[in-house]
């Protein structure tokens, strides 16, 4: 196993065991990738420290991956869901029997659902559920690349951007979607700052989003989840812009705890609200976010610090931001206005089946 932990990626040493690889090149690999039997994935849970591959060979090492949040991010899971279904379809497993043990690994995300589904409609088509694994990744990296650039355009002219988790590279094939407009901005040679919010209590906003921009040469300020208000009404920012797990049929958005109270703070500051996300995160068939399942995950992630009390935590993974406080949903098919009722359901049917 790798044992240290350097603050430069390029000195971690070759792994020893149980499908683990580290690597020493100085770019970002890719974040999920089909390597002829196994699917490779980054350990998210080692960034910023140590940059780890996984190589996953069964659905159960994908399940674990994907609970632990090795593997994190609604496209990323999804994406990674796909091949854990045909990794327990080539160990001879039922096809209910593995898409149901993936699917409910994490019940926010509705993109994994919808991979799940798109390979499990493959398989039961006769169709290589491989190639559909594939061809989700690719898509992915494609809708990436143009949410990016209707973010570009949306927001040009807006340098300050606050972000919320980690919604680029790591968590998507591509550039990624909030994250993915920063990476396009800076591609495009146009100004960028971005403030990343720490992301309590497992800090993807410090780790991740962080590592990711500042390896891409982003400039970038961390700030504490409880200073993103003071920022916002402190005129710091230009325009707040956040992923998606779910989004309603009205534009009601669950995404990471944190991001209700961003949108509150925003539209109090006259600041614009962007929800950035591929067109698979819309669940036409709920009508708005209450009922949207969130994932309560363990007191541990909060009270982690030595010596911290034994008392009962609530730990909502993520939470919903009514769509009445997004300015608009950025998407592949451009950017989605209110009302969302109309926009996301046009813009759903236009892009067909998944
Ligand atoms: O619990 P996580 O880290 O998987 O939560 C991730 C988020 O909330 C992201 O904003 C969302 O999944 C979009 S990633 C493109």
């Amino acid at each position: 196993l790798v044992t240290d932990a350097p603050r430069d990626i390029r000195t971690v040493r070759a792994a020893a065991a149980g499908g683990l690889h580290a690597v020493a090149a100085p770019g970002l690999p890719p974040s999920v990738e089909w390597t002829g039997d196994a699917v490779r994935v980054i350990d998210q849970r080692r960034l910023p420290g140590e940059l780890v591959l996984r190589d996953l060979r069964t659905v159960e090492d994908v399940v674990d991956a994907i609970a632990t949040l090795a593997v994190r991010g609604a496209n990323v899971i999804g994406t990674t869901g796909a091949f854990g279904v045909v990794l327990g379809l080539r160990a001879g497993r039922p096809l209910d029997e593995v898409a149901a043990l993936v699917a409910r690994t994490r019940p926010t995300a509705v993109n994994l659902q919808v991979a799940v589904d798109v390979v499990a409609a493959a398989a039961r088509a006769g169709r290589d559920p491989l190639a559909a694994a594939l061809g989700l990744l690719e898509a992915d990296r494609e809708q990436c690349r143009r949410i990016g650039e209707a973010g570009r355009v949306e927001l040009a002219g807006r340098t300050r951007l606050l972000t919320h988790c980690n919604t680029g590279r790591l968590a998507t094939t591509g550039i990624g979607t909030a994250l993915g407009i920063v990476h396009a901005k800076a591609q495009a040679g146009e100004d960028v700052h971005v403030l990343a919010t720490e992301t309590r209590p497992l800090r993807q906003g410090a780790r991740l989003t962080a590592w990711e921009l500042q390896r891409s040469g982003v400039d970038v300020q961390v700030l504490p989840d409880g200073a993103a208000a003071a920022a916002l009404l402190g005129g710091l920012v230009d325009a707040v812009v956040v992923g998606a797990d779910r989004i309603a049929a009205n534009g009601d958005t669950a995404n990471k705890v944190g991001t209700l109270g961003l949108a509150l703070a925003a539209r109090h500051a006259g600041v614009p609200f962007y929800v950035a996300a591929t067109l698979n995160a819309v669940d036409l068939g709920l009508r708005d976010g209450g009922a949207i399942p969130i994932e309560t995950r363990a007191a541990s992630e909060v009270l982690d610090r030595p010596g911290d009390l034994d008392v009962p935590v609530w730990n909502p993974a993520f939470d919903v931001t009514p769509g009445a406080l997004v300015t608009g949903i950025v998407t592949e098919a451009g950017v989605l206005r209110p009302p969302f009722t109309t926009s996301l359901a046009a813009a759903v049917l236009a892009g067909g089946p998944t």
